[in-house]
């Protein structure tokens, strides 16, 4: 594996997917962890940071060390730290460097093998290295920098790269064949992480680690939960317990289609119709935080319930993935924080569970390749992000049955266009919101005094920022047209055009 040490630069996961695109393994440390001898490490890379390495807080490793076990690449601030370990100097330059460069590569050398000589790199620093250590050897530049890349053998250690653009970035355009040059020509790794692979693996040690146990699991119909489910299921079978809750704010037939699905694949999971609990117990409610732990609370209780009968399971799955576990390195000092994950509300810790989380050290992408791999059908895998309070934060106000019936029918209606257009796979999250309004319309010579629905979709990466989605007109007035005509209770469709920040994706 490679490991890869974190000095807190917002592109350390996008060097972690790279590596794992090019099917090595590799994980995130804080720079600040202690390292012991590991003979699986082939290689190690060093991070971006947003400290200047002549911060007098600026984060540390010992370069050296390092080289000493195995070849070490450092990326921006990582080149920078080991050319100024080594002698080097590294300075603010009156020329800083954001965005595109094109790279003159001096030496085809093993990391730069099969790179075109004018290629376009990604840059983001305010320090540049102005001087090599003696001995270390220059490998490409740029027009604005002397040392854009470099390498350096030193006697008794290892190979040290440092590359002061950004491999990782998607505007690098040969940065992941740089990074896999890293792997495969320098640290000798075998590309043999595939999701194939990791199934084969992970079901072995599932079947060590739980034995003749019993697992309870709730799953909620997205990618996550499936996917570990059917790495535990194939481990150990009928031996899984699962629970899929009904909590009446599912989109419109979800909960049948879902449990059709598990059926299909040979999950044991057991459905739960709890509608009319969570109805009562959002009854009232109209503050959003107060929906949201009234639905948090009703399911634990529904969960408990269900699993008395499985008195005897000693052991609970979870579809937690990587970037919920990664130890993160705060931007505002060298201190180390951990996200904590609380999937279903915090399972209470009282029903004494040891926890089974598959997932734990992959990727979303990755968990969506072992999907398929595992014969999970792509419209499952493929879907958007649900929240888990479903459709109660999408109906602003008060939730009833009757607005959950309405909203159902308007998401339907969209959603399945989105699909028959093709535009469900161009947008990241796409869904209906019931507004607490009514206005006047007119149908045929009645007029109307309906509600409104507020259509969203955006686009983004990973849900923190997001774009409204440019919808094409044509498509927005045929869905527009069909809720109006097919859902009583609807006389007003409009478009959400807002982006976040600084609005959100959902409206409570
Ligand atoms: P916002 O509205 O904060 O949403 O821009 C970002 C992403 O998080 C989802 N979301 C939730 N997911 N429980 C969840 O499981 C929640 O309470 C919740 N609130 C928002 C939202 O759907 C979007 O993908």
């Amino acid at each position: 594996k490679i490991l890869i040490l974190d000095f807190g630069s917002q592109y350390t996961q996008l060097i972690a997917r790279a590596v794992r695109e090019a099917n090595v393994y590799c994980e995130i440390l804080p720079f600040s962890k202690e390292l012991q001898p590991d003979p699986s490490v082939k290689g190690i890379i060093l991070s971006g940071s947003p400290f200047s390495v002549n911060d007098k807080n600026a984060p540390e490793v010992n370069v050296q060390a390092l080289a000493s076990h195995t070849p070490v690449l450092g990326v921006c601030y990582g080149a920078q730290l080991t050319a100024k370990q080594f002698g080097g100097k590294v300075e603010k330059s009156n020329k800083r460097e954001y965005g595109r460069a094109v790279l003159h590569v001096e030496t085809e050398e093993a990391l730069l093998q099969n790179i075109t000589s004018a290629s376009q790199v990604w840059m983001s620093h305010g320090d540049s290295i102005l001087k090599l250590p003696d001995n270390f050897q220059l490998l490409a530049t740029t027009d604005s920098i002397p040392v854009a890349a470099f390498k350096s053998q030193e006697d008794g250690l290892k190979p040290l790269y440092g590359l002061q653009f950004h491999p990782e970035v998607y505007h690098s355009i040969e940065g992941k064949k740089i990074l896999q040059n890293f792997l495969v020509n320098i640290c000798g790794c075998s590309q043999d992480w595939t999701p194939a692979h990791f199934v084969t693996e992970t079901v072995e040690e599932l079947k060590k680690q739980i034995g003749k146990q019993k697992v309870i699991m709730a799953l909620s119909g997205g990618v996550d939960s499936t996917v570990a489910a059917m790495l535990i299921h194939r481990a150990i079978g009928k031996n899984l317990h699962g629970i899929f809750v009904d909590n009446g704010v599912l989109r419109k037939d979800e909960f049948e289609k879902v449990l059709e699905v598990y059926k299909e694949l040979g999950l044991n999971v057991k459905g739960i119709d709890a509608r009319k609990l969570f109805y009562k117990k959002l009854a009232g409610k109209t503050d959003p935080e107060k929906k949201r732990k009234a639905i948090g609370k009703t399911f634990i209780d529904v969960f408990q319930e269900a699993a008395k009968e499985d008195k005897d399971a000693t052991m609970l799955g979870q579809g937690t993935i990587y970037p919920d576990v990664i130890e993160s390195v705060s931007v505002h000092g060298p201190s180390v924080t951990i996200k904590s994950h609380h999937n279903v509300g915090g399972l209470p810790k009282k029903m004494h569970l040891k926890l089974v989380e598959p997932l734990r050290y992959l990727f979303k992408d990755e968990v969506r390749r072992v999907g398929r791999e595992l014969g999970i059908p792509d419209d499952l895998l493929n879907r958007h992000p649900f929240p888990g309070p479903g459709l109660a934060i999408r109906i602003l106000g008060e939730v009833t049955e009757e607005k959950v019936k309405l909203l159902q029918a308007a998401d339907d209606i969209y959603v399945k266009a989105l699909k028959k257009y093709n535009l469900y796979a161009t947008v990241w999250q796409a869904g209906a919101i019931l507004l607490p309004v009514r206005s006047v319309g007119v149908m045929g010579d009645e007029r109307t005094y309906e509600f409104t629905v507020a259509l969203r979709a955006v686009t983004s990466v990973d849900g923190m920022t997001a774009d409204w989605a440019h919808l094409p007109y044509d498509f927005l007035a045929h869905v527009s047209n069909e809720i109006i005509n097919s859902v009583r209770g609807i006389n007003r469709v409009v478009y959400d055009i807002s982006s976040k920040p600084p609005a959100t994706i959902e409206w409570e």
